[in-house]
């Protein structure tokens, strides 16, 4: 894909860029509101993907092309950095993005793994979609940090309907999923579990319940937002003005039922939410492809 090419600007004005970021849905704002509680004056614009959710069930193939149909539409933004809020996109995406774009890209991926290698000695759990454990993304990232590190990886497919449907963390239904999910985590003895999936935060209560007060649960969303704040602090691109950022939202279906929802999943109510269609994503990515 070729992008429209960076305008030269000052760096006073490329911090006032927005921060960009995408998911296959609602869950990415899960990651928001980790950046925009670590970064409140910047702007941010998020695209959700609503109208080929789940990422989780596709193939990479089929996700990585989404995933840069998502950057190409993010890029006519100006971001200053790109976030690639879904872990599935960040399994079958990250490094194809990295290498095409002219920008910062962090992914939710490998910032999750650095946090829970520095929090723990021993064997890591991983739970995320199907997708993202069958790619061996996080095996292969804990393996070239750490290569004796035991590792354990298990898709939790219910969790995420779980979690949109908004049921209580007490819930039996919630309660015997998660049981049966985390049984063979609590059987290795894990240390720390990443919830590798954008859903997962909003579960972390119960699982954390489950797994008891000495395993650590690993926010893949709140490790991303410090290397985001990071690389733009070290770049002179953190945006100067005391005030607080807007959040511009973009679904490529149903926005009414993504602003029905956003609050709970984000922790605030977006500015806006629009509506862009998955063909107009597909031609922003089409020069070059
Ligand atoms: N956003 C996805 C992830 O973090 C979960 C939802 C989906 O399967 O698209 O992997």
């Amino acid at each position: 894909v070729s992008f429209p090419p960076q305008p030269d600007r000052p760096i006073s004005a490329r911090s006032q860029s927005p921060i960009g970021v995408f998911d296959s849905g609602l869950g990415g704002l899960t990651v928001v509101r980790e950046l925009m509680q670590a970064m409140p004056a910047e702007d941010v614009v998020y695209l959700a993907d609503t109208a080929r959710v789940p990422y989780g069930i596709k193939s990479l193939e089929t996700v990585r092309r989404f995933a840069r149909q998502d950057a190409a539409f993010l890029m006519g933004f100006d971001p200053k950095v790109l976030v690639v809020a879904c872990n599935t996109a960040s399994a079958a995406g990250y490094e194809d993005l990295r290498d095409r774009l002219d920008l910062p890209v962090v992914d939710v991926i490998r910032p999750g793994v650095r946090a829970a290698l520095r929090a723990v000695d021993g064997p890591v759990g991983v739970i995320a979609t199907e997708a993202t454990v069958d790619s061996g993304a996080y095996q292969r990232e804990i393996a070239a940090r750490d290569p004796g590190r035991v590792v354990h990886a298990c898709c939790c497919p219910l969790l995420v309907p779980i979690v949109e449907e908004g049921r209580d963390d007490d819930d039996p239904i919630v309660l015997s999923v998660l049981c049966d999910y985390l049984g063979p985590l609590q059987r290795a003895r894990v240390e720390a579990i990443i919830l590798g999936c954008t859903h997962y935060p909003l579960l972390a209560g119960p699982i954390a319940k489950l797994m008891g007060p000495d395993v650590r649960l690993i926010n893949s969303g709140q490790a991303a937002a410090l290397e985001v704040q990071a690389e733009l602090c070290s770049n002179a691109l953190s945006d100067p003005r005391d005030r607080s950022g807007r959040l511009t939202c973009f679904t490529t279906d149903k926005p009414d039922r993504f602003a029905r929802l956003a609050e709970r999943f984000g922790g605030r109510r977006p500015h806006s939410v629009d509506f862009v269609g998955t063909d107009e994503l597909e031609v922003r990515a089409r020069p070059g492809m």
